[in-house]
Protein backbone atom coordinates (compact mmCIF):
# COMPACT_ATOMS: atom_id res chain seq x y z
CA UNK A 1 0.00 0.00 0.00
CA UNK A 2 2.59 2.15 1.17
CA UNK A 3 4.57 1.23 -2.17
CA UNK A 4 2.04 2.02 -4.33
CA UNK A 5 1.05 5.54 -2.98
CA UNK A 6 5.19 6.43 -2.99
CA UNK A 7 4.96 4.59 -6.51
CA UNK A 8 1.89 6.95 -7.58
CA UNK A 9 3.61 10.05 -5.97
CA UNK A 10 6.83 9.44 -7.79
CA UNK A 11 5.00 8.93 -11.07
CA UNK A 12 3.23 12.05 -10.53
CA UNK A 13 6.69 13.91 -9.78
CA UNK A 14 8.51 12.51 -12.82
CA UNK A 15 5.17 13.41 -14.45
CA UNK A 16 5.58 17.31 -13.48
CA UNK A 17 9.21 17.05 -15.02
CA UNK A 18 8.01 15.67 -18.43
CA UNK A 19 6.09 18.80 -18.86
CA UNK A 20 8.21 21.15 -17.56
CA UNK A 21 10.79 19.93 -19.82
CA UNK A 22 8.49 19.67 -22.87
CA UNK A 23 7.73 23.29 -22.17
CA UNK A 24 11.52 24.18 -22.34
CA UNK A 25 11.91 22.02 -25.22
CA UNK A 26 9.44 23.46 -27.17
CA UNK A 27 10.89 26.81 -27.06
CA UNK A 28 14.00 25.58 -28.64
CA UNK A 29 15.71 27.91 -26.16
CA UNK A 30 18.69 27.43 -22.63
CA UNK A 31 16.03 29.56 -20.26
CA UNK A 32 11.97 29.24 -20.33
CA UNK A 33 9.97 32.46 -21.17
CA UNK A 34 10.45 35.63 -18.71
CA UNK A 35 7.56 37.17 -17.93
CA UNK A 36 8.52 40.54 -16.62
CA UNK A 37 5.41 42.13 -13.93
CA UNK A 38 2.51 42.98 -15.29
CA UNK A 39 -0.98 43.93 -15.02
CA UNK A 40 -3.62 43.49 -17.31
CA UNK A 41 -7.40 45.25 -17.17
CA UNK A 42 -9.97 45.44 -20.09
CA UNK A 43 -7.68 45.18 -23.41
CA UNK A 44 -4.83 46.04 -21.79
CA UNK A 45 -1.61 44.87 -20.24
CA UNK A 46 0.69 47.15 -18.44
CA UNK A 47 4.26 45.85 -18.12
CA UNK A 48 7.13 47.11 -15.88
CA UNK A 49 10.12 47.20 -18.18
CA UNK A 50 12.32 48.43 -15.26
CA UNK A 51 14.10 44.92 -14.39
CA UNK A 52 14.12 43.58 -17.78
CA UNK A 53 17.44 42.18 -18.81
CA UNK A 54 18.98 42.78 -22.04
CA UNK A 55 18.82 39.76 -24.62
CA UNK A 56 16.16 37.41 -22.15
CA UNK A 57 13.20 37.13 -24.46
CA UNK A 58 9.90 38.04 -22.18
CA UNK A 59 6.72 36.39 -23.00
CA UNK A 60 3.84 38.75 -22.21
CA UNK A 61 0.19 38.67 -23.19
CA UNK A 62 -2.14 40.69 -24.70
CA UNK A 63 -5.73 40.31 -25.40
CA UNK A 64 -5.29 36.47 -25.67
CA UNK A 65 -1.95 36.80 -28.16
CA UNK A 66 1.86 36.27 -27.24
CA UNK A 67 3.45 39.69 -27.10
CA UNK A 68 7.50 39.47 -27.57
CA UNK A 69 9.83 42.03 -24.98
CA UNK A 70 12.96 41.91 -25.61
CA UNK A 71 15.32 44.56 -24.31
CA UNK A 72 18.23 44.93 -27.05
CA UNK A 73 21.92 44.86 -25.85
CA UNK A 74 24.30 47.80 -27.14
CA UNK A 75 25.58 46.11 -30.04
CA UNK A 76 22.26 44.69 -31.17
CA UNK A 77 21.80 47.06 -34.13
CA UNK A 78 18.99 49.98 -33.70
CA UNK A 79 16.28 49.42 -35.84
CA UNK A 80 13.16 51.68 -36.42
CA UNK A 81 11.15 49.64 -34.91
CA UNK A 82 12.27 49.66 -31.42
CA UNK A 83 10.41 51.14 -28.64
CA UNK A 84 12.71 53.59 -26.94
CA UNK A 85 12.62 54.08 -23.24
CA UNK A 86 14.84 55.92 -21.52
CA UNK A 87 18.77 55.32 -23.05
CA UNK A 88 17.38 51.50 -23.56
CA UNK A 89 15.86 49.89 -26.52
CA UNK A 90 13.53 47.04 -27.08
CA UNK A 91 11.92 45.15 -29.34
CA UNK A 92 7.79 44.66 -29.18
CA UNK A 93 6.11 42.41 -30.97
CA UNK A 94 3.16 40.47 -31.49
CA UNK A 95 4.63 36.48 -31.14
CA UNK A 96 2.85 34.98 -34.26
CA UNK A 97 4.30 34.46 -37.17
CA UNK A 98 3.18 36.41 -40.09
CA UNK A 99 2.81 33.34 -42.36
CA UNK A 100 0.79 30.99 -40.94
CA UNK A 101 0.76 31.69 -37.15
CA UNK A 102 3.30 29.67 -35.23
CA UNK A 103 5.28 31.26 -32.38
CA UNK A 104 8.78 31.61 -32.81
CA UNK A 105 11.34 31.00 -30.58
CA UNK A 106 14.30 33.08 -29.93
CA UNK A 107 17.57 32.17 -29.90
CA UNK A 108 20.00 34.31 -27.80
CA UNK A 109 23.06 33.36 -29.05
CA UNK A 110 23.05 34.72 -32.70
CA UNK A 111 19.61 37.32 -31.62
CA UNK A 112 17.27 35.95 -34.18
CA UNK A 113 13.80 34.54 -34.12
CA UNK A 114 13.28 30.90 -36.40
CA UNK A 115 9.83 29.57 -36.23
CA UNK A 116 10.02 25.81 -36.35
CA UNK A 117 6.81 25.54 -38.44
CA UNK A 118 8.25 26.26 -42.42
CA UNK A 119 11.96 27.67 -41.34
CA UNK A 120 11.07 31.30 -41.49
CA UNK A 121 13.72 33.38 -39.84
CA UNK A 122 13.96 36.99 -38.31
CA UNK A 123 16.32 39.64 -36.74
CA UNK A 124 16.11 40.77 -33.08
CA UNK A 125 13.74 43.55 -34.55
CA UNK A 126 11.62 40.87 -36.12
CA UNK A 127 12.30 41.92 -39.65
CA UNK A 128 12.33 38.98 -41.64
CA UNK A 129 15.49 37.32 -42.88
CA UNK A 130 14.46 34.10 -44.51
CA UNK A 131 11.29 33.36 -46.04
CA UNK A 132 8.38 32.33 -46.14
CA UNK A 133 6.81 34.87 -43.67
CA UNK A 134 5.45 38.07 -45.91
CA UNK A 135 6.72 40.54 -43.51
CA UNK A 136 8.40 41.45 -40.05
CA UNK A 137 6.25 40.17 -36.63
CA UNK A 138 3.23 43.04 -36.21
CA UNK A 139 3.86 45.43 -33.25
CA UNK A 140 0.69 45.80 -31.04
CA UNK A 141 -0.65 49.60 -30.11
CA UNK A 142 1.13 50.59 -26.88
CA UNK A 143 2.11 53.88 -25.21
CA UNK A 144 5.40 54.05 -23.05
CA UNK A 145 4.56 55.38 -19.41
CA UNK A 146 7.51 56.30 -17.89
CA UNK A 147 8.95 52.97 -17.36
CA UNK A 148 5.88 51.30 -18.56
CA UNK A 149 4.92 49.74 -21.43
CA UNK A 150 0.85 49.98 -22.11
CA UNK A 151 0.02 47.09 -24.52
CA UNK A 152 -3.40 48.29 -26.02
CA UNK A 153 -3.34 52.36 -26.07
CA UNK A 154 -1.90 53.85 -28.47
CA UNK A 155 0.58 56.11 -28.44
CA UNK A 156 2.68 58.72 -30.10
CA UNK A 157 5.66 56.35 -31.19
CA UNK A 158 2.98 53.63 -31.73
CA UNK A 159 1.00 56.03 -34.27
CA UNK A 160 4.95 57.26 -35.81
CA UNK A 161 5.44 53.55 -36.86
CA UNK A 162 1.89 53.07 -38.71
CA UNK A 163 2.38 56.12 -40.10
CA UNK A 164 5.17 55.09 -41.55
CA UNK A 165 4.76 52.15 -42.57
CA UNK A 166 6.62 50.33 -40.06
CA UNK A 167 3.91 47.78 -39.00
CA UNK A 168 0.30 47.54 -39.85
CA UNK A 169 -2.85 48.00 -37.84
CA UNK A 170 -4.11 45.14 -35.51
FE1 LIG B 1 6.12 30.48 -39.49
FE2 LIG B 1 5.19 29.14 -41.61
S1 LIG B 1 4.14 29.64 -39.78
S2 LIG B 1 7.22 29.93 -41.27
Amino acid sequence: MENNSRRGFMGMAFGAVAAVGGVFALGGMKRAWDQLPSVKAAGFTTVDLSTAQANVLNVEKWRGKPIFVLKKTKDMKADDRDVVVGSDRFHVSIGLCTHLGCIPGYNAEDHSFLCACHGGMYDSSANVTKAPPPRGLDIPPFKIDGTKLVLGETGPEYEKMLADGITLPV
